[in-house]
């Protein structure tokens, strides 16, 4: 197992599993003989055949390891029906072979994900389909009709062209990753700006995912609520997101900090609000005191910098937006180089 040997000319395979856990299964496989042609593995739960992937994502450490042009690494997102609580043995094959990967199987016990904690934190919630459906009877789009709704004309536009002056959005075809992107107001228009080689989404809620993946030309993931299980390390230009970490209670917006940390490729960009010290001056708080909502989350600005400072990253500007009763601050920050 491992590298198998043929007569010259025939396919010459290799490749590693490299691993299995509860959010995805990943590794990489090439033909020796077409180092720069991608092969398909197959995913196998025990002997059940589970999925066919192409192995065809770029990795870095496989380009100067000599494999080819590097194009050759797999990961494939854990499906709901292996989160049962049971043991499950993954087994990774080049595709239509008995060509085993090395270190394959590996085992994996996963818990369901639970829908109702999921949905206990999807706060602000607006229905896509009245929604949708009310923005066409207005004959606006659905960014021009939330902004009136909340009573915030121009907010989006207002945000993308302070984060444009930066620069941030100066790459060419970028890999672009929104979590918590609601009804696309934002991925509308960086969409329009970037012409992204691919635009990602981490959304929990399922009808606004559904209706922005058949509408753009995004992914959208499943989401459970605070990984990014189906990105791999180090593959995205910029991460953005907005009104997400204004409310998310701590451990959850740690926990997507985290995969934010592995994401994210050097040199790379993030920008994200929080409600900081500086959003929450005494007349402000008495101000959201006294609305109904009740759903902000502090986050330390302090803490939040030298966080991801001692990832890697720098601070390289702030601003501050408009958010419910009062305002939330942006923070946008670039991952060294090396
Ligand atoms: C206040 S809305 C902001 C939506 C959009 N970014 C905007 O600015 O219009 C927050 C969005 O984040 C989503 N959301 C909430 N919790 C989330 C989580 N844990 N992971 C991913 N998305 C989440 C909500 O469903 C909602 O669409």
């Amino acid at each position: 197992m491992g590298i198998e040997f043929t007569p010259e000319g025939e396919s010459v395979y290799e490749g590693h599993h490299d691993g299995a856990d509860c959010n995805s299964i990943s590794g990489w496989a090439w033909d020796m003989n077409l180092p720069d042609t991608p092969i398909y593995v197959d995913i196998h739960d025990g002997i059940t055949l589970l999925a066919t992937l192409r192995a065809d994502e770029f990795r870095q450490d496989l380009l100067e390891a000599g494999k080819g042009n590097g194009k050759h690494a797999f990961n494939y997102p854990v499906p709901r029906s292996l989160k049962d609580s049971k043991p499950h043995s993954i087994l990774v094959k080049v595709s239509g072979t008995d060509f085993d990967l090395v270190s394959t199987p590996k085992q994996i016990n996963c818990m369901p994900i639970d829908k109702d904690v999921v949905a206990k934190y999807s706060l602000g919630y607006i229905s896509a389909k009245e929604t949708i459906s009310a923005a066409k009877r207005e004959g606006l789009s659905v960014c021009d009709y939330v902004e009136r709704l909340w009573g915030k004309p121009g907010d989006t536009q207002r945000v993308i062209q302070q984060i444009a002056s930066w620069g941030v959005f100066d790459v060419e075809n970028p890999h672009i990753l929104e979590i918590g992107a609601g009804t696309g107001r934002y991925l509308e228009k960086v969409l329009e700006k970037c012409k992204p080689a691919k635009y990602e989404i981490y959304e929990i809620a399922r009808d606004w995912a559904e209706w922005l993946q058949s509408t753009y030309p995004i992914v959208s993931h499943e989401a459970d609520g605070m990984s990014l299980s189906q990105t791999s390390d180090h593959s995205v230009d910029i991460l953005h997101a907005h009104g997400v970490f204004v409310y998310l209670p701590f451990l959850m917006s740690y926990r997507y900090f985290k995969e934010i940390w592995r994401v994210v490729k050097n040199g790379g960009s993030i920008i994200f609000d929080i409600c900081s010290e500086d959003c929450m001056d005494e007349a402000t708080v008495e101000k959201w005191l006294s609305s109904e909502h009740y759903y902000p989350c502090f986050l330390s600005k302090g803490y939040v910098i030298s966080l991801f400072e001692r990832q890697g990253f720098s601070l390289f500007a702030t601003f501050m937006n408009s958010y419910g009763e009062g305002r939330s601050e942006y923070l946008v920050f670039e991952r060294e180089k090396s």
